[in-house]
């Protein structure tokens, strides 16, 4: 079964797409973290995350210890990620990793083109949207928690940025895939959010076994 957990920066896709993973046991991907990775790749060789030769190339090579360190969450990797995102010769090299890991065993996958680009049959696509306002308060405090200083404006000045390049980009932007289910989990916290989104796969996965198709 493929899942594919689509949205905007911050709306909390990755808490969800791990808890769902780990209650249905399936292996999770979150796909910003390949993005992540090139950017700081780039960043550490001197190079320029907007320049599409030197992404690609790190795109090209990038192998799996490059996506498990845990510096990859800052505003320098953020933004890099971005821009690297929009070049599709970055994106052409990651496409191929993803299908393979999703097409292992299964799997639940965050990103934003999932649903349209990546797994466009996957089982299930939930799209994941939450006000700015709320992204911005529940990035800050993550933020905060890691002892990173940023300040809740600067926070939402990162995700409204990120969206706007994003949704705006040639190469798979922003969308909700047309069969996607739109969960909006602004007056959500994170329980909430894994409960109802738990239950609407169940329902899902649930109505398409009665009509004879296999997940
Ligand atoms: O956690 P957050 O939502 O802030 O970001 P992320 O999911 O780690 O993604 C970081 C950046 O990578 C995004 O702003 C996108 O530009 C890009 N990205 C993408 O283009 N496609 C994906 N499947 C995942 C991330």
């Amino acid at each position: 079964m493929i899942i594919a957990i689509d949205g905007p920066a911050a709306a909390g896709k990755g808490t969800l797409a791990r808890r769902i993973a780990a209650a249905l046991g399936l292996p999770y991907l979150d796909t910003g973290l390949l993005y992540r990775a090139v950017g700081r790749l780039v960043l550490e060789a001197g190079g320029d995350p907007a320049d599409p030769v030197a992404a690609t190339a790190a795109a090209r090579t990038l192998r799996a210890e490059d996506f498990a360190r845990g510096d990859l969450r800052d505003a320098a990797a953020s933004k890099a990620a971005s821009q690297v995102a929009s070049i599709p010769e970055v994106r052409a090299a990651l496409l191929a990793f993803q299908r393979r890991f999703g097409n292992e065993n299964g799997a639940v996958l965050d990103g934003r083109d999932i649903g349209t680009i990546i797994f466009p049959a996957a089982d299930i696509k939930l799209f994941v949207t939450a006000s700015l306002a709320a992204r911005a308060g529940r990035r800050h405090a993550e933020l905060r928690a890691k002892g990173d200083e940023m300040t809740l404006e600067a926070v939402r000045e990162d995700l409204a940025a990120r969206d706007e390049a994003d949704a705006r980009r040639a190469a798979a932007p922003l969308v909700a895939a047309a069969d996607a289910i739109l969960f909006d989990t602004t007056e959500m916290d994170a329980d909430a959010a894994f409960s109802r989104a738990l239950a609407l796969i169940k329902a899902r996965a649930g109505s398409r076994a009665l009509h004879g198709e296999h997940l």
